[in-house]
């Protein structure tokens, strides 16, 4: 598109996450862009929005021609369904986390943008937490080399809390088949798409999952993962929806010091000579490398949705560089997959994983599920965007 042209939106799923983008499109946020349609399969959702074009169905908006580009904000099956066929169609798409609920699923949608009908289309995926300037830093000071080489990541990031009201509230949340997991599917791709953005991709994952330790769900609420690198790090990964207070605290041990990222401060404990050097140089028996100390704080956690939004847009105007391409959202899916293989079948996972046999495991799972969904009842409303900055 020319960059003096408006990029017209279409949005399918205005439940909690779509509505928010189309407030954000429709309040005139984000430049070059304007909501012109939205679809939801449930008519109530679709009540307040006189002023654009209504599908009840996303398939229907797709095949419209009232739109350059489409933002896929429903359950997660449909992210593959939808997008897949939005790429077909030629259109530009932006796809809420996670891109597909299962590798295998990735591999067809990624199949379908590089199949795409124009080479110009472009493909992003909704990791809002790529902005945050605490990540973005922490990123920088390992590529830039501040940190050494890195040996070990802990990261336990529990302060993802979720009511019983929260699972109820859809019929799709937290089932195999409506939702295809828990924790690892819905709350923590953020998490996992910032994992493998800072440290790569690990080459074995074991994993200990809890199905519905906390809640009336029958998937995965709380979580212990061990990861290996090809090059000998190791990691750590602990999530849960079930602890109150959570906490977010990501620990890095490198060559050159120690980084914490806790309670909005980066704190980097820095050795006066790498770890491994003063271990084989020094005479002594039980010092500890000389160390500094400094703290990193930003004022807050950067534009998150509306700057993913807004360099999309700028990316079919102008040409600019994604954030958040989403051919790279295979790596939080596999990630999540692979934990959650390595729990049901009580081993280590060698990566990368296989496809086929994790997509096996999932349709054996929604098969043999005797799971009875309690009551959907509605939450009380809020206001979300104020939780998404974490
Ligand atoms: N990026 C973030 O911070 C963030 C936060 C919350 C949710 N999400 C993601 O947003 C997506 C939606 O989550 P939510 O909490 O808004 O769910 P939701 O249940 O509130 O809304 C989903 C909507 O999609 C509609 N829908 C389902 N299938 C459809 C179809 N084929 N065509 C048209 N409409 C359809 C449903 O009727 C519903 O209104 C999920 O992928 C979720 O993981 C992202």
């Amino acid at each position: 598109m020319e960059s003096n042209q408006t990029v017209r939106f279409g949005i399918i799923g205005v439940g909690n996450m779509g509505c928010i983008h189309a407030k954000c499109l429709r309040a005139g946020e984000v430049p070059g862009a304007t909501l012109v349609a939205v679809a939801d399969r449930d008519p109530a959702r679709l009540e307040s929005f006189s002023d654009v074009k209504k599908y009840d169905d996303g398939k229907k908006l797709l095949r419209s021609k009232h739109i350059d580009a489409v933002l896929i904000a429903t359950p997660h099956y449909d992210h593959t369904r939808l997008g897949v066929e939005a790429l077909r169609t030629g259109l530009h798409v932006l796809v809420e986390k996670p891109i597909s609920v299962h590798k295998a699923d990735c591999l067809k949608l990624i199949g379908a943008y590089n199949a795409r009908p124009n080479p110009a289309q472009v493909f992003a995926a909704m990791f809002n937490q790529r902005t945050d300037p605490f990540y973005i830093k922490i990123r920088e000071m390992i590529r830039g080399g501040e940190l050494g080489e890195l040996r070990r990541v802990n990261w336990i990031i529990s302060n993802w809390f979720r009511t019983e009201t929260y699972y109820a509230s859809g019929g799709w949340r937290a089932t195999w088949g409506g939702e295809g997991g828990g924790v690892l599917l819905n709350q923590c791709p953020h998490n996992l798409d910032l994992f493998q953005w800072m440290f790569g991709m690990p080459s074995k994952v074991r994993a200990f999952c809890s199905m519905g330790r906390y809640h009336n769900i029958e998937v995965e609420d709380d979580v212990t993962a061990y990861f290996e690198y090809p090059n000998g790090m190791t990691g750590v990964f602990i999530t849960s929806t079930g602890e109150a207070p959570g906490t977010n605290r990501l620990e890095i041990t490198a060559e050159n010091g120690k980084l914490v990222y806790e309670n909005d401060t980066i704190t980097f404990t820095r050795n006066e000579t790498p770890m491994s050097e003063f271990s084989r140089t020094t005479t002594q028996a039980f010092a500890c490398p000389a160390t500094t100390q400094s703290e990193i704080r930003f004022p807050d956690h950067g534009p998150q949705h509306i700057g993913i939004l807004k360099n999309f847009v700028e990316t079919v105007l102008e040409n600019k560089p994604l954030i958040a391409p989403a051919t790279e959202g295979i790596h939080s899916v596999e990630l999540a997959n692979a934990m959650l293989f390595s729990s049901l079948k009580n081993k280590t996972i060698d990566m990368p994983l296989d496809a086929t046999a994790y997509a096996r495991a999932l349709k054996n799972l929604i098969k043999t599920s005797k799971f009875v969904k309690p009551e959907i009842r509605a939450a009380a409303p809020v206001d979300l965007s104020q939780s998404f900055s974490k």
